[in-house]
C-alpha cells in the first residue's frame, strides 16, 4: 500500500456531478481528502502531477475471461489483471468458463487465492449457474455464494432449459446475487460465425440472426418477471434487444444490461478487414497482416452487428436502458485465430483498448464523457451492490483511474500485457490513454510518460 499520495488533476466523477481541477489525498488505501488545489491537509507527501489529465473512479469490468484455471496458455490471473491495470480497470469480474469451470466453492476459492497472490487488481469471481456449465442441473449456488462468487453465469452459453433458469433465478434471490445470462438460442445460432445479413451473404459465411439473441432476451425477461429475481443481460448487440430491455424497465422489472466496447464501435463489416466497420471516423493505420478479408480478429460471439444496431446500443446507453459497459475480454492464442474463419475462436482481447476505443465516440460527439465514465464505474458498481464504495469521496477505497483523453497511440498487440493479442484494433491510431491506475491506494500501473 502506498503510504500517502497527493494527486493533482481534473477530478471527474459523474456520480457526484464533480468536474473541477483539484487535489486528492490518498492515505491508508482510502481517499482521505479532496478539495481546492494547494489546500491539502498534508502537503509534504509524494505528488502525482496529473494536471491535464482526468482523475476518475476506477473502472469496473463486469465481464472478462481470465482463463485460469486450465487455459493458462491463453491468459493467467497475473497477465489478465496486468492488462486490466493498463486499461484503467481496478476491479474485474472473472467469468467461470475456465477448465474446470468455476462451479464449486473450491474453484471460486482457488481464483480468489491466486488473485491475492498474483493479481494486479481486484478480482471478483463469477460462479456457474449449472454444474460444469452443461445446462443440466444447478450448481451449488449457496456454496458458490459463500465462497465469494458475486454473480452466477454460464457465459459462453445460455441456460437453454427455462425451468432450470427459473430455479436459478429463485435461488439467486435468496443470496441477493444477480444471474448473468449470455443470451443465445443455440439452435438459431448453430454453425453461425458472424451476423446474418447482407455482409454474411456476400462473404459466404453462415450467419447468426438477431433473433438468436432476442428470443432469449424476451424469454429471460419473462422469467425475471415471474421470479422477481435480479437478471443481468450480458453483451447485448441488437436494436431489438435494447427495445425489449427498455420495455421491461418501463414495467419496473429488476433487469440490467451491458454492452461491450467492440459492439459500440465496430460493425459487421469489420470482418472484411481493418479499413472496414470502425465508427471512430479517424482512419485507421492498419498493418497489412490484419487487413485480409475474413479477418478472424473480428470474430466474436455475439457477433458485430449493423450500424443501426450500434446506434441503438449507443442510444440505449444514453437513455439508461443499458446500465454498464463491460469488455468481454476474451484472450486467445495466435493459433486459435490464425486459421480459417469458420474454425477460429470467438473473442476479442479488450481490456487494454476499451477506454481509447470508447473515447473515439466521445471525440466524434456520439457519446458524452460523463455517460462513458458512469457506464464504466457506477453502472457496474450498482449491479454488484458496490456503489457506496465507488467514487471520488472521502472515506471511499482509493480505486482511481487517471487518463489523458487526448494522447494518441498506435495499438500494438505485441505490447499488450495480456497474452491475448487478438484485437481488431491492431495498428489503429486511437486518442486517449490510461496514464495511471490505483487500487486500494496502490499504484498498480503508471505510463512511462507520467
Ligand atoms: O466471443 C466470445 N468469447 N464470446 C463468449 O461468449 C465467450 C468468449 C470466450 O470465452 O472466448
Amino acid at each position: 500500500m502506498t503510504e500517502a499520495l497527493l494527486i493533482r488533476g481534473r477530478l471527474f466523477d459523474p456520480g457526484q456531478g464533480l468536474d473541477r481541477v483539484g487535489d486528492l489525498l490518498i492515505e491508508g488505501g482510502k481517499i482521505a481528502w479532496l478539495g481546492e488545489p494547494g489546500l491539502a491537509p498534508k502537503p509534504d507527501v509524494p505528488v502525482l502531477e496529473a494536471q491535464r489529465l482526468i482523475v476518475c473512479p476506477g473502472f469496473i469490468d463486469l465481464h472478462c475471461h481470465l482463463r485460469e484455471p486450465g487455459q493458462e496458455d491463453k491468459e493467467t490471473i497475473a497477465s489478465g489483471t496486468q492488462a486490466a491495470a493498463r486499461g484503467g480497470f481496478t476491479t474485474v469480474c472473472a467469468m467461470p468458463n475456465t477448465q474446470p469451470p468455476l462451479d464449486s466453492g473450491a474453484a471460486v476459492d482457488y481464483v480468489l487465492k491466486r488473485a491475492t497472490q498474483e493479481g494486479a487488481v481486484r478480482v471478483l469471481p463469477i460462479g456457474c449457474i449449472t454444474r460444469g456449465r452443461k445446462g443440466e442441473e444447478l450448481a451449488e449456488l449457496g456454496e458458490l455464494a459463500q465462497a465469494g462468487a458475486v454473480a452466477f453465469s454460464d457465459d459462453g452459453n445460455s441456460v437453454a432449459d427455462p425451468r432450470l433458469l427459473r430455479n436459478a433465478l429463485e435461488y439467486s434471490r435468496s443470496f441477493g446475487l444477480p444471474v448473468i445470462e449470455h443470451c443465445e438460442d443455440a439452435s438459431l445460432s448453430k454453425d453461425g460465425v458472424m451476423n446474418e445479413g447482407w455482409t454474411s451473404a456476400r462473404l459466404g459465411l453462415r450467419g447468426i440472426p438477431p433473433a438468436a439473441e432476442e428470443t432469449v432476451v424476451a424469454r429471460d425477461i419473462a422469467l425475471a418477471e415471474l421470479t422477481g429475481a435480479r437478471l443481468h443481460l450480458a453483451h447485448l448487440t441488437t436494436a431489438g434487444s435494447v427495445e425489449l430491455v427498455r420495455r421491461a424497465k418501463e414495467k419496473g422489472l429488476p433487469i440490467t444490461a451491458e454492452v461491450t466496447p467492440h459492439h459500440l464501435t465496430l460493425t459487421e463489416e469489420r470482418v472484411m478487414g481493418a479499413e472496414w466497420g470502425w465508427l471512430g471516423r479517424v482512419p485507421p493505420r492498419h498493418q497489412p497482416l490484419n487487413s485480409c478479408a475474413y479477418d478472424t480478429s473480428a470474430k466474436v460471439n455475439p457477433p458485430l452487428r449493423t450500424p443501426a444496431d450500434v446506434l441503438a446500443l449507443n442510444r440505449g446507453l444514453q437513455d439508461g436502458t443499458i446500465d454498464a459497459i463491460a469488455t468481454d475480454h476474451a484472450p486467445h492464442r495466435l493459433v486459435d485465430k490464425l486459421c480459417e474463419f469458420d474454425l477460429a475462436a470467438f473473442g476479442i482481447s479488450g481490456l487494454e483498448t476499451a477506454l481509447a476505443a470508447l473515447l473515439a465516440l466521445v471525440h466524434i460527439g456520439e457519446l458524452k464523457l460523463e455517460t462513458l465514465i458512469e457506464a464504466l464505474t457506477y453502472g457496474p458498481a450498482r449491479i454488484l451492490g458496490r456503489d457506496t464504495q465507488t467514487g471520488l469521496r472521502e472515506g471511499a477505497p482509493a480505486d482511481i483511474t487517471i487518463f489523458d483523453p487526448e494522447a494518441q497511440w498506435v495499438v500494438d498487440p505485441q505490447a499488450f500485457a495480456s497474452k491475448g493479442k487478438n484485437t481488431p484494433l491492431a495498428g489503429y491510431t486511437l486518442r486517449g490513454k490510461v496514464m495511471a491506475t490505483i487500487v486500494d491506494g496502490r499504484l498498480v500501473y503508471k505510463d512511462d510518460s507520467l
